[in-house]
């Protein structure tokens, strides 16, 4: 432990308190740091050059790009000092930044500007609601637009002086710290703008609805459109329509016959974004959640993800959808290396053909990152083997792997349901079943003294098979200061007539990956220690007992993006 270290981690004895979802490092806000020797920053996952970034705020499309919006400590690389950053791009893949778009200005914001949302109002004029900590520290929702319309950078925003606009009160009985993160807006046939802002009343969390015929005057409707009783604060809700049929998006603002709806809401005292497909019962303006759906079942993503929002791309017409990732390092280390949080790759999002659930995949831009690519032959991998993958970066890869399976009366017969993450890190790639573990193993160092694994396992529960994906961090770092929580999920295909197909995105921290097409995403961020750079390895595994055939095996080295 060096000096410097020590020092810190004398700082942090001191002062550790907790205000919304953030633990406060009130000495550590304006830190800043040397950022030379960083094996484990990203080459094509967004992040600024430095400090700490969390939720993804009001992204759009104007004017030929996208722009992105992101919650960031512009003085250190702990959470603190919040504002707007601004980064624009043509391809959701390539960034360039911009100066702060919002920062603390008006006594409605004064303490700080939190997460928000954009909305096209008619004309194409972007409109911003976000929460503004003011003079009180109380949570309100402000507004702003853009000062000049003819720039398509949008570089300057104007606040409107009537701000807050939404505010609690007396009479609606909102409690002032627990009252944030607007939607983007949606239309009614009535010409009336709804909004949602996230709440809870002691336990039950809540998407509180506000209208307004002119987005200036906002009424709070009589009932929130959803709440559930024992699911604490609802964080960054998201409400927007998905077509039954179809991986095309369409604006926030549809409803009708071939429409379902999705409402997601961040649950600050799980950690995790979590949603529920439904109906929207616009004369009610209530959403209405398929049977047997609850807000504690599905997730986006069933690593760390966290504040997702998603935005309607006119130019492309899809839906796409934008995360944060944190560290799983400790705060003396992300200090030290200066910066904290990325952003994943941005996903389009659909729903699939089963009406179940929802469908992720890294947008089709990230693909023009691919050089160099190595196809493997379809070939039977078996039980106890290892195939390297060569001649990819393996620290900075894209993956595809697909495998089948025949022999299934071999599978572990699992008589309790259990809790898919528990199963993971009970039985991480080690442990040996008739039918997996089999996948990937990244960030591998030479010795397999580090490996992450990303694999399938199946089960046979009641006469049913059960296809489980990890996300193993165990032995990914020898440095054992990180969270090394494994992560896992059943994915929702049928190990007889399907492929088991696993993609995953390799960026020197982070290892995203995609079960069964998209059905199934998991998120982990690792910190090797050996494995770093031109170092790490990366294998297709087997360490089941039965054989499994690789249907297909194609890898690329990704090339650095232009992000800063
Ligand atoms: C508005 O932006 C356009 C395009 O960047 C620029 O040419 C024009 O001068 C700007 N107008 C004002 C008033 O700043
Ligand atoms: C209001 O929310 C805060 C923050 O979660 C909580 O600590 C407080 O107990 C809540 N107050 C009431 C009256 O529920
Ligand atoms: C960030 O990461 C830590 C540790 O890995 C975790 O406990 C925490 O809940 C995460 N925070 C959020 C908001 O995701
Ligand atoms: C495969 O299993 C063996 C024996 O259980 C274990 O020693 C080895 O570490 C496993 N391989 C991986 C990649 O986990
Ligand atoms: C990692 O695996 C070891 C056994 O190899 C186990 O004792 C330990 O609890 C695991 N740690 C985590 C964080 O899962």
């Amino acid at each position: 432990m060096t000096m410097s270290t020590i020092w810190l981690l004398t700082l942090f004895s001191v002062i550790y308190g907790s205000a919304a979802t953030h633990h406060i490092y009130r000495n550590l806000q304006s830190v800043s740091s040397d950022s030379s020797n960083q094996p484990y920053r990203t080459a094509y996952h967004f992040q600024p050059p430095n400090n700490w970034i969390n939720d993804p705020n009001g992204p759009l499309r104007y004017g030929g790009l996208y722009h992105l919006f992101y919650q960031y400590n512009p003085k250190g690389a702990v959470w603190g000092n919040i504002v707007w950053a601004h980064s624009v791009s043509r391809d959701l893949v390539n960034w360039t930044p911009l100066d702060p778009a919002i920062f603390p200005s008006q006594s409605s914001d004064i303490n700080g500007c939190w997460s928000g949302s954009a909305t096209l109002l008619p004309g194409n004029k972007p409109a911003i609601l976000y929460t503004g900590i003011d003079s009180l520290n109380q949570q309100v929702q402000n507004f702003a637009q853009p000062k000049n319309l003819s720039d398509p950078f949008l570089r300057e925003w104007v606040k409107s002086p009537k701000n807050p606009l939404m505010a609690p009160t007396s009479a609606n009985k909102i409690n002032s710290s627990s009252f944030r993160d607007p939607t983007t807006a949606w239309l009614g046939k009535d010409g009336h703008w709804r909004v949602l802002v996230g709440s809870k009343r002691r336990t039950r969390g809540m998407a509180i609805l506000y209208r307004s015929k002119d987005f200036v005057k906002w009424v709070q409707a009589k009932h929130p459109l959803h709440s559930t009783l024992g699911s604490g604060m609802w964080e960054c809700p998201d409400f927007f329509p998905v077509l039954s049929n179809g991986q095309l998006g369409v604006d926030t603002s549809v409803n009708g016959e071939y429409v379902r709806h999705v409402l997601k809401v961040s649950l600050d005292d799980k950690k995790h974004d979590y949603y529920m497909i439904g109906s929207y019962n616009a004369a009610k303006d209530a959403f209405i959640p398929d049977e047997e759906s609850n807000i504690f079942v599905l997730r986006y993503d069933y690593g760390k993800y966290y504040a997702s929002k998603t935005f309607f791309d006119d130019g492309k017409k899809r839906r796409i959808l934008l995360g944060w990732v944190n560290e799983s390092s400790s705060v003396a280390d992300d200090i030290k290396k200066g910066w904290s949080g990325i952003h994943t790759i941005p996903r389009a999002i659909w729903l699939h053909k089963s009406g179940r659930q929802l469908v992720q995949w890294p947008v089709e831009e990230v693909e023009k990152l691919r050089a160099y690519p190595v196809n493997l032959l379809p070939q039977v991998l078996k039980g106890g083997k290892l195939l390297p993958i060569n001649g990819v970066t393996a620290s900075q890869a894209d993956v595809e792997i697909s495998f089948e399976v025949s022999k299934l009366r071999k599978a572990e017969v699992l008589d309790y349901w259990t809790d898919p993450q528990i199963l993971c890190s009970k039985k991480g790639s080690s442990v040996k079943s008739g039918l997996g573990p089999f996948g990937l193993l990244v960030f591998a160092s030479e010795g397999l003294q580090e490996y992450t694994s990303v694999f399938f396992r199946i089960f046979r529960h009641q006469h049913k098979y059960l296809v489980l994906l990890c996300s193993d961090q165990n032995r990914s770092s020898l440095n054992k200061d990180n969270d090394l929580t494994s992560y896992g999920t059943f994915v929702d295909v049928d190990p007889l007539h399907d492929k088991l197909s696993l993609r995953t995105l390799i960026d020197h921290s982070v290892v995203e990956s995609f079960g069964g097409e998209g059905r199934a995403c998991i998120t982990a961020r690792v910190y090797p220690t050996l494995a770093i750079n031109d170092k790490a390895q990366l294998y297709a595994f087997n360490n089941g007992t039965a054989d499994v055939k690789i249907t297909r095996l194609s890898a690329w080295s990704m090339k650095k993006a232009q992000i800063h």
